[in-house]
């Protein structure tokens, strides 16, 4: 079979491209080895920056974010027992953050993808990438483990995989570079069925480690713990959870967080991650095939939207005009905004977690940071600017 655009993976980055080809009449076939169960089952990021919404909303798909979604002007950064407000949308010219869920995001691009007539093929396996660095580049996979291989001949590979899928290895190491960062620490994630304890979010810092309050809906709420990166689940009861939440957490004037039983808990770890080029041939890598950053900065799903935006306008632009400059400077233009979030989600990280090997010096160093950014008006424009999400740069 053929078709214009073969992406590998129904993740946000794979499955906002296919939306935007369509809207340019450009086809493309996703191919993704999860069940459309599983990815829309998967609990993950919750934080949508503007740029994220107003693409839905530019794609005619953004009626249940806006019903079940939470705008959010503000959040919070706690420490030594205060909270500080930084005022997002005064100070970014009315740029707000969307509190809706990343599998919900997913339910509705894959329905809207679904009743268009597009091609989602669901639960395939033994995807393989061929002739990426020729005009005729090609992907082969089967529908199920034992039926028969198909190949899909086109124009271009969108590898929007995921960090552990196989487009980014078809580009040879030799042109590739990879930087790595992991972190001694990782997040115990939960929902908890109570309604919301804060109307905003709130990232703390505590000498007994990192937590965050966030939200789903009236009903449910995701919270977070800094814990150990090598910790087991197990070894996390709902009561010991609770302690952590309640003494982290506490200010000097009675703050509590709302309890409810826990209906989901697990671990991730945290890591920094970027490949380049994030181009070889006629193969482009997007989201998180591409870069990984720890998610304290909320970034990981809104750059695999940003990196699929940037693609879609290249290929419209191949295809419309006849130009290539765009598709040339892929790589160039996403890097610049991958780096900067990268930058953010580092120093993010370093402010707002405990790290063992931190001396007092550096806990103090750490404190006045937290100070500085929370008092200073250049400091709050700082951190609200980049939360809500910087602009892509396309004349780079
Ligand atoms: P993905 O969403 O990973 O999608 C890639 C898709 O490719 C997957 O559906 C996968 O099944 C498919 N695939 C993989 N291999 C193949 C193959 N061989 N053939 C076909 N398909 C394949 N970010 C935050 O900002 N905040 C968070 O709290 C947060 N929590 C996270 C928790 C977890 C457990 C994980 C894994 C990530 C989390 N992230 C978070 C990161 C965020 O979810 C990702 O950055 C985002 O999903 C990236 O989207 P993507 O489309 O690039 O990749
Ligand atoms: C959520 C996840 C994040 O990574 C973050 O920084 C804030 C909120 C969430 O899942 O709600």
């Amino acid at each position: 079979m053929r078709t214009q655009v073969a992406i590998v993976g129904a993740g946000p980055a794979g499955l906002m491209l296919s939306h935007l080809l369509a809207q340019a009449g450009i086809a493309s076939i996703v191919l993704e080895s999860r069940t459309r169960q599983a990815i829309e089952e998967t609990i993950r990021a919750g934080v949508l920056e503007q740029g994220t919404v107003d693409v839905m909303r530019e794609l005619g798909l953004a009626d249940r974010m806006e019903q079940i979604g939470e705008r959010h002007a503000g959040i919070e950064f706690r420490f030594r027992s205060r909270g500080h407000r930084i005022p997002l949308r005064d100070l970014t010219n009315g740029k707000e953050v969307t509190i809706y869920a990343q599998h919900e995001v997913i339910k509705d691009l894959v329905a809207a993808r679904l009743a268009q007539g597009g091609e989602i093929a669901f639960g395939v396996s033994g995807v393989q990438l061929h002739d990426v660095d020729s005009a005729r580049p090609r992907v082969t996979f089967r529908r199920s483990p034992d039926g028969p291989e198909e190949e899909i001949a086109c124009d271009f590979i969108a590898g929007c995989d995921g960090f552990h899928g196989p487009s980014r290895q078809s580009i040879p190491t030799s042109l590739r570079r990879e930087y790595h960062k992991t972190f001694p620490m990782g997040w115990l994630g939960i929902l908890v069925e109570a309604p919301p304890s804060s109307a905003e979010l709130i990232y703390c810092n505590h000498d007994r480690g990192f937590a965050l309050v966030s939200t789903r809906s009236p009903e449910v709420q995701r919270m977070y713990i800094q814990v150990d990166a090598a910790d087991d689940i197990a070894n996390w009861s709902d009561d010991r959870i609770w302690t952590e939440l309640r003494t982290r957490l506490a200010t000097d004037d009675g703050w509590a967080p709302i309890e409810g039983p826990i209906i989901q808990k697990s671990i991730v770890g945290m890591r920094s991650f970027v490949c380049s080029p994030m181009r070889f041939g006629r193969l482009f890598l997007a989201g998180d095939a591409a870069h990984i950053v720890p998610p304290t900065g909320a970034k990981g799903l809104n750059l695999a939207v940003s990196d699929a935006r940037v693609l879609a306008a290249a290929i419209v632009e191949f295809y419309r005009q006849n130009k290539t400059d765009l598709l040339y400077r892929y790589s160039q233009i996403c890097l610049r905004r991958v780096w900067k979030a990268e930058r953010f989600s580092n120093a993010m990280t370093q402010m707002l977690h405990r790290f063992p090997e931190h001396t007092p010096f550096e806990r103090e160093i750490q404190l006045a940071e937290l100070d500085y950014v929370t008092s200073s008006p250049h400091g709050l424009a700082t951190i609200a600017e980049n939360y809500v999400g910087l602009p892509i740069e396309w004349n780079a």
